[in-house]
């Protein structure tokens, strides 16, 4: 399942992460963790789709998943200097989607039950905003 790294980085360069800026978002994973020494402790991997096409680029990382959105390459580099490099989240890149409804599955984990289908929470540095998906 996961390699031996102790992070895995899935960046989108889906159709509309592209046109957003995520192959600057991948290159910028890439060269930060290179410059940090961290290329033995994290598998950054160019990824489909994430289904978040409105928050792009969106990069998970794993364990986790921690689910960011909007990331940039300045905001590639925040995440590897302090959630890859120090085990801090960035909270403020966040993206925490909220599950309800009967026809939804059960969540299986904590961190199942914070992705929804109909809506989700951007938390930007000045405090959680709600969009429609
Ligand atoms: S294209 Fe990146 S989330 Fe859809």
């Amino acid at each position: 399942m996961f390699s031996e790294s102790r992070y895995r980085v899935h960046v989108c360069l889906g159709p509309n992460c592209v046109p957003n800026g995520s192959k600057g978002t991948l290159a910028a994973f890439e060269a930060e963790i290179a410059r940090l020494g961290l290329s033995g402790d994290v598998e950054l991997i160019a990824t489909s789709c994430r289904s978040r096409c409105e928050l792009g680029p969106s990069v998970n990382v794993y364990p986790g998943a921690v689910l960011y959105g909007h990331v940039d390459e300045l905001a590639a580099e925040l995440i590897c200097l302090q959630h890859l490099a120090r085990d801090e989240v960035v909270a403020e890149l966040v993206v925490v989607r909220w599950r309800w409804g009967e026809s939804n599955p059960r969540p299986k984990s904590l961190t199942e039950s914070i992705y929804v289908r109909s809506s989700f929470l951007v938390l930007p540095p000045g405090g959680p905003t709600s969009r429609s998906a």
